[in-house]
């Protein structure tokens, strides 16, 4: 198929169309924020050092046949002991941010402030110290999925008082770090922690799986959980931090951009519209815009109903809530990678969320590939789904968080498929800063050295450093790729 196939879809549904391929020449705006992310489980290891609790992470990977090859956390780039050399990896890229995470449990070991780990906090404050040092700005997520396991126990997200328990850890988080930190993130991806972790059972804690099997139901308990911890973490640091610490505090939400297969069926435009609205309208439509989207509400309420149930699956804010949680943003955190085709299909399991959603996706053969199942290269689409949250969520500042391309196998530092990668990427960003006039104010690749990527474990690298996991002392090597993410700023 001709690139023209794509444009007229995207014309079709009213979004600008990508500029020809060509590459834009241009610059972002004034201290643009060019950053490179990691994850604590993902990157930390250290699993029970100085204190730390377990999480649910710890958990999960420890089960047999949960993580790819049996892989797990415990020592993963041993970055808890390694604060040097991930410093110098990132004076290497030219970064003036870094985004990392704080790992709940190794700061509040059973996840209330009963007990603050002071060894915990100290690598922290060491940490940022060493960027703050060489001029590195720290982006600070406070949860990126590694729950404390002892609130896993007593429901976890599923049990409504997780909020005030974020709430609390927030409050540690910020008083003892909020001098040196400007940039924070509560939720990374909550889709994923509601979906993945609660839906299909394929992250921790792996409820659907664990406990009972109601993967249309858990989702949303845990996704308004979620939200209502955002929203308290948000108004805990406008309340008092703010004036003195002076940072900005948003929400990170993920989104494939989704095409109809068939651009002259409504059918499929409907379905591709709903992935959409299923995946980053779920978290930022009662942020940005307050209270869940209709097409949520309705689709839910029906299939609820036609599985005999007395009312929706989908649980509602009450009016004070719509209005606490509406505006609890002082930007859009963003991570994207891909797109899908999709088509509207129908689900057996009437109670399950793809019931729900109720769409079929595929790839289109085009697309390069990558070391995971679910993601082509299909850059393009990164200047859409930019514009199409400036439309939707009234032009807000934004943030991409992450970004960026795997590959499975053994060393390659030869990784010309990452560099194609944050090119084009890249490009069809800032075409949608200078063309299109989306308030995009920072960048971030995903991810700075080859981790543990969750339940696939150490297979799929999406690093820009690899590290070679033959010799004990994990050392961090360049790919090709790091040079040339040092030349893109
Ligand atoms: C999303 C997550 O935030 C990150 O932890 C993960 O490794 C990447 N995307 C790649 O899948």
């Amino acid at each position: 198929r001709s690139a023209h196939y794509y444009y007229d879809i995207i014309r079709d549904n009213g979004f600008p169309l990508p500029e020809e391929e060509k590459p834009l020449y241009g610059n972002f705006c004034e201290g643009f924020a060019w950053s490179v992310a990691t994850a604590s489980y993902q990157i930390e290891g250290g699993w029970r050092a100085d204190g730390k609790g377990l999480s649910i992470w710890d958990k999960f990977a420890h089960t047999p046949l949960k993580v790819g090859n049996d892989d797990n956390g415990d020592v993963a780039c041993d970055s808890y002991h390694k604060i040097n050399e991930d410093v110098d990896m990132l004076r290497r890229l030219k970064v003036n941010h870094y985004r990392f995470s704080i790992s709940w449990p190794r700061i509040l070991p059973d996840g209330t402030t009963r007990k603050i780990n002071e060894a915990g906090l100290n690598y922290y404050h060491h940490l940022i110290d060493a960027l703050l040092a060489v001029n590195i700005k720290p982006q600070v997520t406070l949860y990126h999925w590694d729950l404390p396991q002892a609130l896993q126990d007593v429901g976890g997200w599923e049990n409504d008082t997780i909020v005030k328990r974020f709430r609390d850890y927030a409050d540690v988080v910020f008083s003892n770090l909020g001098e040196k930190v400007k940039f924070w993130i509560t939720i990374n991806e909550p889709y994923n922690v509601a979906n993945i972790g609660h839906g299909y059972g394929t992250a921790a804690p792996g409820t659907v799986i664990i406990k009972d099997f109601r993967p249309g139901t858990a989702p949303y308990i845990v996704a308004h959980n979620l939200i209502k911890a955002h929203a308290e973490a948000w108004h805990l640091y406008n309340d008092r931090y703010r004036a003195k610490q002076g940072g900005i505090v948003g929400i990170t939400i993920n989104s494939d951009w989704a095409l109809p297969r068939n651009p002259y069926k409504q059918e499929d435009i409907d379905a591709a519209r709903r992935v959409v609205e299923f995946q980053i309208g779920w978290f930022a439509h009662p942020v940005f815009n307050g209270d869940y989207n209709k097409v949520m509400k309705n689709r839910i309420r029906e299939r609820s109903f036609a599985a005999g149930l007395p009312k929706s699956r989908l649980p509602e804010f009450t009016p004070e809530e719509v209005k606490r949680i509406k505006g609890t943003y002082d930007y859009f955190g963003f991570n994207h990678y891909t797109t899908v085709l999709a088509f509207n299909m129908d689900y057996k399991n009437l109670q399950h969320y793809d019931a729900d959603r109720g769409v079929g996706t595929i790839h289109d053969r085009s697309w390069l590939d990558s070391g995971s199942a679910w993601l082509k290269v299909t850059p393009p689409w990164f200047r859409t789904i930019l514009n199409f949250i400036k439309e939707e969520y009234g032009n807000p500042i934004i943030y991409i968080t992450e970004n960026g391309i795997s590959e499975r196998g053994n060393m390659n530092l030869n990784d010309i498929h990452r560099i194609h990668y944050y090119e084009n990427y890249i490009n069809q960003a800032l075409k949608a800063y200078l063309l299109d006039g989306v308030d995009i104010r920072g960048y971030t690749a995903w991810t700075l050295m080859d981790n543990l990527e969750w339940a696939t474990g150490f297979a799929e690298k999406f690093g820009l450093f690899y590290i070679n996991r033959s010799d004990p002392s994990l050392p961090r090597i360049p790919k090709q790729s790091a040079t040339h993410y040092a030349t893109i700023k």
